[in-house]
């Protein structure tokens, strides 16, 4: 397709926050693919400016408003898609005020531009978080949000924030909560660089890349069949796939504030993806099973039959080998990471 092809010279473009982060810069080319103007910002903090290409850039902080609103003008932005964001849940526990900072203010900040520049509709990266320690699984949107750390809660602030300001102002969002974002685009050399890394995956990778010579389990006495913690490993293409289809549903008429969970519904123990990434990469990964991690759920496991009825989201890649083995092809290819 050629993009913007028949949409005329002014055509709407989407604004993602963070598009050189993890799941923005997959997002961005699940968009551009789709055919949509996309702009990203992003303070490059946590982000690599090599995720991002064939768009216009601005290495700018969604704080700096007055930029933030010129952008928005400048490309006749009419959604936000926002991830800029802390996410680090340990680091939140020991800094809560930067998470207040980094997630709920400069949030404020950022729709309140999006409020002068009469932008109606934001995407919100949002997270399992929200909800804290299940009372039931599979996790509807309905379960009690009670979060357990600062990130969480900052980010359930911000839906609050979204759920007012569509009240107040008319701006119309849909919030996606994820559960355990993992894997790398299949063909193209974007995948998940963080510094530090915490996720189980990369972390797991680390072992058959030389770079630790094991995998501590984080508990292996919690209620669960194999006594190690279950979670829901989503894609991250389908992670993007379901902002494309959000961006598609918020510039529908007739929504207001929505909420989705996004998860592959199946949850699968420490252990189990120790084994599969074994399978995947050939390597025997040592595993040693140390203390519980603080705060951590036994099991996280969404329901996400919501956002299959609503946004019209079917999972393509919910099986745990192909998640492991697009995250395993990134690491190789990228053994230090995006620069080094
Ligand atoms: N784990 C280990 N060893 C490690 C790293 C992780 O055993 O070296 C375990 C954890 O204890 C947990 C599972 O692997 O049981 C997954 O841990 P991750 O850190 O990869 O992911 P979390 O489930 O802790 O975090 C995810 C998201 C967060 C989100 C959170 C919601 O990454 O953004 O779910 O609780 F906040």
């Amino acid at each position: 397709m050629i993009i913007g092809e028949e949409k005329g010279a002014f055509e709407l473009a989407i604004l993602v926050t963070g598009g050189a982060g993890y799941i923005g810069s997959h997002t961005v080319l699940e968009l551009r693919q789709a055919g949509e103007e996309v702009v990203v910002v992003d303070n490059l903090v946590k982000g690599h400016r090599e995720a991002v290409r064939d768009v216009p850039f601005y290495e700018v902080d969604i704080r700096e408003r007055a930029k933030i609103i010129a952008i928005l003008k400048d490309h006749h932005v009419d959604t936000v898609v926002h991830f800029a964001a802390s996410s680090l849940v340990g680091e939140s526990m020991v800094d809560p005020l930067k998470y207040y900072e980094d997630n709920v203010a400069a949030t404020a900040t950022l729709l309140q531009a999006l409020v002068e520049a009469n932008v109606k509709q934001c995407i919100f990266s949002s997270t399992a978080a929200t909800y804290g320690e299940p009372i039931e699984t599979p996790i509807t949107e309905e379960h009690p949000t009670v979060p357990t750390n600062p990130y969480g809660e900052t980010k359930l602030a911000i839906e609050k924030m979204l759920e007012w300001s569509y009240q107040a102002y008319g701006l119309k969002s849909i919030r996606l909560r994820y559960f355990n974002a993992a894997g790398a685009h299949p063909d193209l050399a974007i995948g998940e660089d963080h510094e530090p890394e915490t996720h189980l995956i990369p972390i797991i990778l680390q072992v058959p890349l030389q770079k630790r010579d094991h995998v501590m389990i984080y508990g292996d006495d919690y209620a669960t069949p194999d006594g190690s913690c279950l979670r829901d490993y989503i894609h991250v293409m389908d992670l993007a796939s379901a902002h494309r289809l959000a961006v598609k549903r918020v510039r529908e008429e007739g929504i207001g504030s929505e909420v989705y969970n996004l998860g592959n519904g199946k949850g699968f123990s420490v252990k189990e993806v120790i084994e599969a990434a074994r399978v995947v990469t050939g390597h025997p990964i040592p595993a040693k099973v140390g203390d519980r991690r603080q705060g951590d759920p036994a099991v996280l496991v969404a329901s996400s039959q919501l956002a299959k009825e609503k946004l019209g989201w079917q999972p393509q890649y919910n099986d745990l080998q192909t998640i492991i083995s697009d995250a395993w092809r990134f690491h190789q290819d990228h053994p230090h990471g995006y620069t080094k």
